[in-house]
């Protein structure tokens, strides 16, 4: 089983020997990644959807790894019992979804060791609120696909001080270890302040005055940011 960049980079960083939930599996392709190269010791491979869980169902088949790996239909992580995993990863969902999963199941979340989330939008408010809940992003890459460029965080418990707000937008890890595509990653955010800018500040209204100054503020920041890697 070969895996896209994505989630190749998701699975290596699963410590060995462990059990695993993945949450919003779909095709299931991690959990047999993770068996198949003898990562995980099981998976539980959950999804809210019949659909999805019947395809992870078929590629699990497929490898037989029906002892392995079990599926479970249901939201979050409430097709888990607390305690049962040590690692669970979520991916390919939303930065709010992620953390409403977090707050709906907290008797799970109390019980795992280790998070790896790849949230695809919100990113920024997912780390604000992890901070701000008693978790620390203990790692973090950059996976790139294309010309797209995914964040993936590696949670656990404990507390982590976030020094600036740029910090929720740039992961402080994804400076700290000099991620291979971190100079791409701040040029888009650039890009894609400047285009916001370009368009509020012909606009007379208050929301716009207040858009440009943030804007502006953040150009500031990511600047300083590559500046000083
Ligand atoms: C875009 S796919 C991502 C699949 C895979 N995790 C990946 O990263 O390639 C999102 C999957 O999450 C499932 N999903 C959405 N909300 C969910 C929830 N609250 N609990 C469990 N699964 C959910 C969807 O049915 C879908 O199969």
């Amino acid at each position: 089983m070969k895996l896209t960049k994505r989630l190749k980079t998701i699975a290596d960083l699963v410590p060995q020997g462990y059990n695993v939930a993945d949450i919003g599996t779909d095709h299931g392709y991690l959990p047999v990644y993770l068996i198949k190269n003898r990562i995980a010791k099981k998976v539980i491979a959950v999804d809210i959807n019949e659909g999805p869980l019947e395809n992870a169902k078929k590629t699990i088949k497929n490898y037989k790894l029906e002892d392995y790996i079990q599926t479970r239909l249901g939201s979050g992580l409430s097709p888990i019992e607390p305690g049962e995993v040590d690692i669970v990863i979520i991916a390919g969902m939303g930065g709010l979804l992620i953390r409403d999963i977090f707050l709906d199941n907290r008797n799970v979340v109390g019980t795992v060791n280790k998070f790896i989330l790849q949230p695809m939008v919100a990113q920024d408010e997912l780390r604000k609120w992890l901070s701000q809940n008693d978790f620390k992003i203990t790692d973090e890459k950059l996976a790139k696909e294309g010309s797209k460029l995914y964040e993936i965080l590696v949670v656990s418990k404990g507390e982590m001080k976030i020094q600036r707000d740029i910090y929720y937008e740039v992961g402080p890890k994804l400076i700290e270890n000099k991620d291979p595509h971190i100079h791409e990653f701040i040029d888009g955010k650039l890009r894609k302040y400047t285009e916001i800018l370009r368009t509020v500040e012909n606009q007379d209204t208050i929301r716009a005055k207040e858009k440009l100054l943030e804007c502006k503020e953040k150009i500031e920041e990511l600047k300083e940011l590559r500046g000083c890697l």
